[in-house]
């Protein structure tokens, strides 16, 4: 079965603490990471340990899965060999023989531009000039470097494999729906289209191979960079509501607005979700905190899913109620969804 895991909003919705619940609960093959590169962080919490991880596919938990990084993705080969040894990864991590290789001249040329840093907010990881350099077809790959000769390998014949032999795979996006550089709010974006579609053809899986797809939403909006926010909440006002957050990649504060159905419903038009997963419903019901079971919801908590579900249609199956992997309600089983 393959499942596809990917942001509704602007990134940053917890995508990390859903694949890494997944994982361990699905005993995937494996999980392979599309999306663009180390400009997303990913924050995987298990037992107790925070990992911030921009390359590692945040399925690193369950110790079965092979972990494959697409030839769509771009790699910064010295953050990859760190998260390798951070995660224990080493003998089941592979890269794409095409993956796209950032070097250090497209993280100075990022850094440089006061287009990129100041009018758009890049992360300045070096991720747009390389895929520049890939369309015109100038930009290393991995196979060209030879310290990446033992971890790779056929991404796409790998997944389609597994698949072939009805094991479980999940693929993981990165960044958000309206960070897409096709479909989202321009020229406030990232350099890539990260919706669900992308995600897939990024580890060379085709449409007609998708079981479920599962957008992450999380109960709040927030934003980091600049750009448009529909119904921005002053700096000051988010922080007495306990809604400011810092970016993983670069340490900023990022923006917040209140949960926002204009949002979802174009990201549901957008990626074609099975299936949705809402996290951080702790932080607006505290009182739910840590919660595993719908049933000990608070009526509260319970209404705001509710309403989710009655205005799109589509349910939501997890629920994340906690930075930990285990502090998440999975309601699949009961919604008949496995
Ligand atoms: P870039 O992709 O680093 O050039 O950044 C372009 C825009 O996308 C900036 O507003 C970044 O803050 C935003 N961005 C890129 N990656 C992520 C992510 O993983 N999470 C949230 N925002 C991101
Ligand atoms: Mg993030």
């Amino acid at each position: 079965m393959l499942t596809v895991v990917v942001d509704g909003f602007f990134g940053d919705t917890g995508k990390g603490k859903i694949v890494s619940y997944l994982s361990i609960s699905d005993k995937p093959s494996i999980v392979a990471r599309g999306g663009v590169g180390p400009n997303a962080g990913h924050t995987v919490v298990y037992y107790g340990k925070e990992y911030k991880l921009r390359q590692i596919p945040s399925g690193f938990v369950h110790k079965k899965s092979l972990l494959l990084i697409g030839a769509g993705v771009l790699v910064y080969p010295p953050l990859f060999f760190k998260e390798v040894r951070l995660t224990s990864t080493d003998g089941r991590v592979f890269l794409d023989y095409q993956t796209g290789i950032i070097e250090d001249k497209h993280i100075e040329e990022e850094r440089k531009s006061s287009h990129l840093v100041r009018r758009i907010g890049s992360t300045a990881s070096g991720s747009g000039a390389a895929m520049r350099d890939r369309v015109m077809r100038v930009l290393k790959v991995a196979k060209e470097i030879s310290e990446l000769s033992k971890y790779l390998t056929d991404v796409s014949g790998k997944i389609n494999e597994s698949l072939d032999k009805n094991e479980n795979v999940i693929i993981e996006g990165t960044q958000g729906t309206f960070l897409s550089l096709y479909h989202g709010t321009y020229p406030y974006v990232t350099s890539k289209d990260v919706t669900a579609s992308s995600i897939c053809a990024d580890v060379g899986v085709g449409p007609k191979r998708v079981d479920e797809v599962i957008l992450v939403v999380k109960s709040y909006v927030t934003r980091v960079g600049e750009g448009p926010l529909e119904d921005e909440i002053p700096m000051e006002e988010a922080k007495k509501k306990g809604l400011l957050e810092i970016a993983t990649v670069t340490g900023r504060i990022r923006r917040v607005a209140p949960f926002n159905f204009n949002y979802l419903e174009r990201a549901v038009m957008l990626n074609s979700p099975t299936q949705l997963a809402l996290t951080k419903l702790d932080i607006l019901f505290p009182q739910d905190k840590g919660k595993t079971s719908y049933s000990a919801l608070s009526k509260e908590a319970k209404e705001f899913v509710e309403s989710i579900e009655n205005r799109i249609g589509i349910p939501v199956s997890i629920i994340s109620t906690g930075p930990e992997s285990k502090s998440t309600i999975d309601r699949r089983r009961e919604l008949g969804l496995i």
